[in-house]
């Protein structure tokens, strides 16, 4: 994350001077438990706390959506500042004053010309290596998928290869300098010195900026291993929440339709693009940002959200919704059927029939009151209030009167109430109080790539340092399958060897990685909490975990399924059908 320019001392010194519990009880009502301090996390819907501030630590962490970090970070999350603002405002409240960055900063220029080259580079490497012999592998895997020749071309798809150092050889052979391959997020530093490449054996999704100049990369593997997606780092080029996946070949044609589908995936884009639907962009799995809607209303104000069907497919899509709202962007909601993203679902239906879902595609009141409807009972008082308390603060964004007063009148007669009444209610509402969690997506998505058992060892290693004296002998960084474990490990190696203290400040400094800046607050409240809050915590990874293997299923049922209609095996397609109905009553079962 760009620090954008102040020092890390300054940081630090703020950071040092706020009490995170008193900055947070300004915001949220904070209850003392034990050494620590819980709340109800303003983050995401929940009726027992689980958010925790703890005082000594100096940090905060939901064991329900997995938010957490220190106050800057609760700042940016609950105030939706940037990384600059939010650290402005903290500034302000301990009396420090930052310095004034330096203008116009040839330096930083300088580096984001030569990341620029570089990128692209790599991006033309990875695209020679799939056309190679060596990409056969590679090649097959988009064949089954049913990508063709001509598209790979288009989205400069490509494949890494299976060795440790051939791109970092190929572009050293170019004269690129080590230190501008590790700043473009291609290399990575071995814990004994040297460097490897990140991207290895996977498929390569080519991140592009509006100016279709490549600026990240994304990369599948060919199997069903995980993690599914490596990512590259964000840099002085890529800032994940500015740009869409797919815009420069999407950008004619939503200019022409005056519309814009946004999907999950990066295959939800691609697919449907093959097939002829073009005005399709891709959020990759994160939160919907204002940068991209302010980035789309450039092109059109009419927005089809297409998103998976599940719990945070849902949440994500009614977070963005309130943001389009206020951007005043005219926005619809498509549901596919149970299992189908748009890349299968263009693919088994075609695109006339994904064109046709887009045509009938529901407004965002309505589908709103849909997902309330079937949250809440609206035959009973309670329920009605419940689904006009959290339908309301949506209309009370948006500017335009008229819109505001059409929105009414469906919530009317969809609740059945007077418009008078709800017209009541919308005045009283403030504005401005976060509704659903921006990132439950990511914490989905996330959660699940990491190997349990070096998840594990780490939180027991960060829970109870003196641990680490066990294990430091026979463990090396390199031991973790994944990297950013590996880091961790690195980092907590490292101030070891320079004999600093261990504790989640020190670690949190240290690491930017979002997900293991998560592992890093969990571990450290988990070492002081009690049996119930550990049997809570417990119950909830049982669910998630119980989610997680349904999800598996009901994939590779899907798989099955379309073998059996391919291979006009009525027999066992009514028994897999049935086996999937069976799944889908289970998994509802396992949300209640
Ligand atoms: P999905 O899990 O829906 O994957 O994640 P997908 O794109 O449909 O891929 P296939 O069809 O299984 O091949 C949606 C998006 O979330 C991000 C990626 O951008 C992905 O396209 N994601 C997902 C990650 O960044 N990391 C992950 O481990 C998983
Ligand atoms: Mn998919």
């Amino acid at each position: 994350m760009g620090a954008s320019h102040i020092p890390e001392q300054i940081i630090d010194d703020i950071i040092g001077r706020i009490d995170i519990v008193e900055l947070i009880a300004g915001y949220i009502p904070l209850k003392r438990a034990g050494r620590n301090f819980k709340a109800l996390c303003p983050f995401h819907h929940e009726k027992t706390p689980s958010f925790m501030v703890s005082a000594d630590k100096q940090i905060f962490h939901c064991f329900g959506c997995q938010e957490s970090g220190n106050a800057i970070s609760f700042l940016i999350k609950y105030e939706r500042l940037e990384f600059r603002e939010a650290v402005e405002q903290l500034a302000k409240k301990a009396g420090v004053v930052i310095p004034a960055a330096p203008s116009a900063d040839s330096g930083a220029e300088a580096l984001k010309t030569q990341l620029y080259a570089v990128m692209e580079l790599a991006a033309q490497f990875y695209e020679n290596y799939l056309r190679s012999p060596k990409g056969a592998a590679a090649r097959e895997y988009l064949h089954q998928r049913g990508i063709s020749e001509e598209t790979a071309g288009l989205f400069r798809l490509g494949f890494a290869p299976d060795a440790w150092d051939e791109l970092l050889s190929a572009l050293r052979a170019k004269n690129v300098s080590l230190s501008v391959l590790e700043k473009a997020g291609l290399v990575l530093a071995k814990s004994n010195g040297g460097f490897y490449d990140r991207f290895r054996n996977r498929i390569i999704f080519t991140i592009t900026d509006v100016k279709a100049r490549p600026i990240g990369f994304g990369a599948r593997v060919l199997d069903a291993s995980l993690p599914k997606y490596l990512n590259s780092p964000e840099t002085p080029v890529y800032a994940k929440g500015k740009l869409l996946f797919g815009m420069p070949a999407a950008k004619d044609a939503i200019r022409d339709s005056d519309a814009v589908i946004i999907v999950e995936g990066y295959l939800d884009c691609i697919v449907p693009h093959q097939y002829g639907v073009r005005n399709v962009v891709a959020s990759s799995g994160t939160a919907l940002t204002e940068d991209q809607v302010r980035l789309l209303k450039r092109y059109t104000t009419n927005v089809v959200m297409v998103y998976d069907p599940d719990d945070a497919g849902i949440m994500a899509m009614l977070r963005a919704l309130d943001i389009f709202v206020e951007h005043e962007m005219h926005v619809k909601v498509v549901q596919l059927p149970t299992g189908h993203d748009p890349d299968m679902f263009v693919r088994a239906f075609g695109a006339e029939a994904f064109k046709n879902k887009i045509a009938t595609a529901s407004s965002l009141i309505d589908y709103k009151l849909a997902v309330l409807t079937a949250k809440y009972n609206a035959r009973e008082i309670e329920g009605k209030a419940k689904i006009i308390a959290e339908v309301l603060p949506t209309v009370k964004k948006c500017k335009n009167a008229i819109v505001r007063s059409e929105y009414l009148k469906r919530i009317a007669v969809g609740v059945q109430v007077e418009e008078r009444a709800l017209m009541e209610e919308l005045a009283r509402i403030k504005v401005g109080a976060p509704l659903v969690a921006p990132t439950v997506r990511q914490a989905v998505n996330q959660a699940v790539t990491l190997h349990p058992t070096e998840k594990l060892l780490i939180s027991l290693l960060l829970s109870e340092t003196q641990l680490i004296d066990t294990v430091k002998d026979r463990l090396s960084p390199s031991d973790f399958s994944d990297e950013r474990l590996n880091r961790v490990v690195t980092i907590l190696f490292g101030l070891l060897e320079q004999g600093k203290r261990i504790d989640a400040r020190a670690m949190l400094s240290e690491c930017d990685d979002a997900e293991m800046r998560r592992l890093i607050c969990e571990s450290a409240f988990l070492a002081e909490a009690t049996f119930e809050e550990k049997e809570r915590i417990v119950v909830d990874c049982v669910q998630r975990l119980k989610h997680k293997s349904l999800l598996t299923r009901r994939s590779n049922l899907l798989d099955q399924i379309r073998a059996a209609q391919e291979h006009r095996d009525e027999d066992g397609l009514r028994n897999l059908i049935r086996e999937f109905d069976g799944l889908i009553r289970k998994r509802q079962g396992v949300h209640d």
